[in-house]
């Protein structure tokens, strides 16, 4: 049985292992440093499990220890942004404890692969792969499910359309220099822009950007049931090897003219982790946001030290 730990057992560590359990991909360990909050969050989820019949076991626990033989480590522990926070704000408290995480997973945890999903995501993700020296393939951040879920959303209600029939892809940081891509987004196998005027699709894009603050907004703390279904499935393509082409964040080494920063570009994810990055044929306009995107996330990470 493949075991997936979760470190943070706050709402989005909690969502991601039922999410995780709900498909039966292992047994999940649940990890934080508040004594009890783990364990109780386990009797929860097994009391889930044992309701719809998912064959899973969880545990709690505050000793990293309990993570030894992980195939999946999913880095939730951290700080949240706050109504009048951006995801930079987060930057240096949040990379102190994904510094001491990534220690214990080089530890404990020495054949994992990492999917980090703590604000702000690409500058974690660096920090999670210069501390534990992982090979870049073991070491991805979660975002671009979200941040393209959240577009087909508001393409499903507009239009009326199956999910099922509704791709996108996203690029860059996740966060408000995002580079969504109608003109690579489709309905059916048509593009949005047979659908939708450009305005419209423009305003779309708009709301899929803001849509993470809105939330906050309207409820008090952000999102927790869209990423923890997000990172189920980027488990779920490494656990069964699905070579699922996923926009992940991932170490760019040349790929789009970028060297030694992590950003979001779609990944064929399966057993060995982001196993290809797949380079788009990107228009001028695109390729300067994503220089664009790229150039705040170099700002960001330029503040940290390693
Ligand atoms: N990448 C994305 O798309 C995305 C989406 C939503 C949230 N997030 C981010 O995920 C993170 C978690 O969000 P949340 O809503 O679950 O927050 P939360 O406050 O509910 O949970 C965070 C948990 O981390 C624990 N923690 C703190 N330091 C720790 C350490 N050193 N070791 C182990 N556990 C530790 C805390 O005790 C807490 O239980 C935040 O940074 C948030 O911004 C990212």
């Amino acid at each position: 049985m493949p075991l997936i730990t979760v470190v943070g057992s706050g709402r989005v560590g909690t969502s991601a292992a039922l999410q995780v359990a709900m498909r039966e991909l292992g047994d999940i360990v649940l990890l934080d440093i508040v004594p009890g909050l783990p364990q109780g969050e386990a009797l929860d989820l097994n009391h889930t499990c044992a309701i719809l019949d998912l064959d899973v076991d969880v545990r709690g626990s505050n000793d990293y220890r309990d993570m030894e033989g992980s195939d999946v480590v999913v880095v939730t522990a951290g700080l949240t942004r706050k109504p009048d926070m951006t995801r930079l704000d987060l930057l240096l408290k949040n990379a102190e404890i994904i510094k001491d995480v990534s220690r214990h997973i080089r530890e404990y945890a020495p054949r994992s692969k990492v999917i980090v999903v703590t604000n702000p995501l690409d500058v974690m993700t660096y920090t999670a792969y210069k501390t534990t020296g992982f090979e870049s393939s073991r070491v991805m951040g979660f975002s671009g499910l979200l941040d393209v879920g959240r577009f087909r959303q508001i393409i499903h209600s507009r239009l009326g359309v199956s999910y099922k029939s509704i791709r996108g892809m996203v690029l860059g940081e996740h966060g408000d220099s995002m580079v969504l891509l109608p003109r690579l987004t489709h309905v059916g196998v048509e593009p949005l822009h047979r659908f939708m005027d450009e305005k419209t699709i423009a305003e779309a894009v708009e709301a899929t950007r803001k849509a993470g603050a809105e939330i906050i907004r309207l409820k008090g703390w952000s999102a927790h049931h869209a990423p923890g279904a997000g990172v189920s499935l980027m488990v779920q393509a490494i656990i069964k090897d699905e070579k699922a082409v996923i926009p992940t964040s991932a170490y760019l080494d040349g790929h789009y003219g970028e060297r030694d920063i992590y950003a979001v570009v779609p990944c064929v994810l399966g057993a060995g982790g982001v196993e290809k990055i797949i380079e788009l044929e990107l228009t001028d306009e695109e390729r300067a946001k994503f220089k664009a995107s790229i150039k705040v996330l170099r700002e960001a990470a330029s503040q940290l030290k390693f």
